[in-house]
């Protein structure tokens, strides 16, 4: 018999995409000098971290760097992705569907799927911030769409679609129901830093969400969480699957990321780097500064993706601690943190 079977095509299709994934993906940090900003028709420059645009293609989210100038208003667009926002530097707005948040260094924004936002620096400097969105994921269900704006205000723009209400115990009534439930629900949008509080953790850090569906955010499973180390301590050594990110707020420090958990590759980090766990690799974050703390915050979308793998492949474990790294990480319960000085 000739010609190409079902199983061949897949066989070698696969063989292909994790050949090339393999060549492609990116371990260990991306500096921020290496990063280079580009005018967008948005009237705001941009840079890309990871994704495909920075010709780093990623699975599950991407992550950019944005500046917008003292006085401008950006255009608005809406996507068919969510995205959440990480406030660098500079002070400015963040208007979603027309409601209009004020933003200062360190808040988080989340902006859901199909919302319509721009955004405006009323401040006397350039505003900076990083986007982490699920653009990736939804593009690979071959769902993503990016629609403009322009300057059309956003009265005069298309809304969401919206679920009809229908009755009955059928499966499609029951389906429509399940599918409306929650959808005209708002959920967070803005967290100032101002409103959150740190603990400290098991593994020697003090963390605190500033993305969560535990404080009200609904995202396709994006998270962002502000980790802080203290002085010359390190969180404890772990795995799980890739694309969990790590950008540097403030400090100097060292990642171990390797198949092996001894003798394997160091990267080393300062402000405005990303950190990049990209596959199932075992990690551990350091803090190399004997005198200030390290922060950091960490963006992934377990929350959605991790699940659902886990949930397949169970009983493969896809989250694994070093059991002697966790018996060994140190009690930060009691450390005197240096206060938390944002930037102006
Ligand atoms: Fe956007
Ligand atoms: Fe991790």
């Amino acid at each position: 018999m000739t010609g190409t079977t079902h199983y061949q095509v897949q066989k070698s299709r696969r063989a292909r995409f994790m050949e090339e994934w393999r060549q492609r993906r990116r371990t260990g940090v991306v500096k921020a000098s290496e990063i280079r900003l580009h005018e967008t028709s948005r009237r705001m420059r941009s840079g890309v971290y990871m994704g495909a645009e920075g010709g780093a293609p990623t699975r599950t989210l991407d992550g950019l760097v944005h500046e917008i100038d003292p006085g401008v208003i950006s255009t608005i667009h809406r996507h068919s992705w969510d995205a959440t926002m990480f406030i660098v530097a500079g002070s400015g707005w963040t208007e979603v569907d027309g409601v209009r948040h004020r933003w200062k260094p360190w808040d988080a924004l989340h902006l859901p799927a199909w919302a319509w936002h721009r955004h405006g620096n009323e401040g006397m400097k350039t505003a900076r911030f990083m986007s982490f969105s699920s653009e990736p994921v939804v593009e690979s269900l071959g769902l993503a769409v990016l629609e403009q704006g322009g300057d059309e205000p956003v009265e005069r723009l298309p809304t969401r679609p919206q679920p009809a209400e229908l009755e009955g115990d059928d499966p499609y009534a029951r389906r429509a129901r399940r599918l409306a439930e929650g959808l005209g629900e708002k959920g967070r949008i803005h967290t100032p830093y101002d409103d959150i509080e740190l603990r400290a953790t098991p593994r020697g850090t003090r963390t605190a969400f500033l993305i969560d569906q535990s404080i009200g955010n609904r995202t396709s499973g994006l998270t962002q969480v502000m980790i802080q180390f203290a002085p010359g301590l390190a969180q404890t050594m772990h795995r799980h699957p890739g694309e969990a990110w790590l950008y540097v707020v403030e400090g100097h420090g060292h990642s171990y990321i390797d198949r092996e958990l001894t003798a394997g590759r160091e990267y080393e980090w300062g402000p405005g780097d990303l950190i990049v766990v990209d596959h199932f690799l075992w990690h551990q974050h350091f803090n190399d500064d004997p005198d200030r703390t390290a922060r950091l915050v960490r963006v992934h979308m377990f929350a959605s993706m991790l699940d659902t793998m886990r949930a397949l492949v169970d009983p493969l474990e896809l989250f694994e601690e070093d059991p002697d790294s966790l018996a060994s990480a140190p009690d930060v319960s009691g450390f005197d943190w240096s206060p938390d000085e944002r930037p102006s």
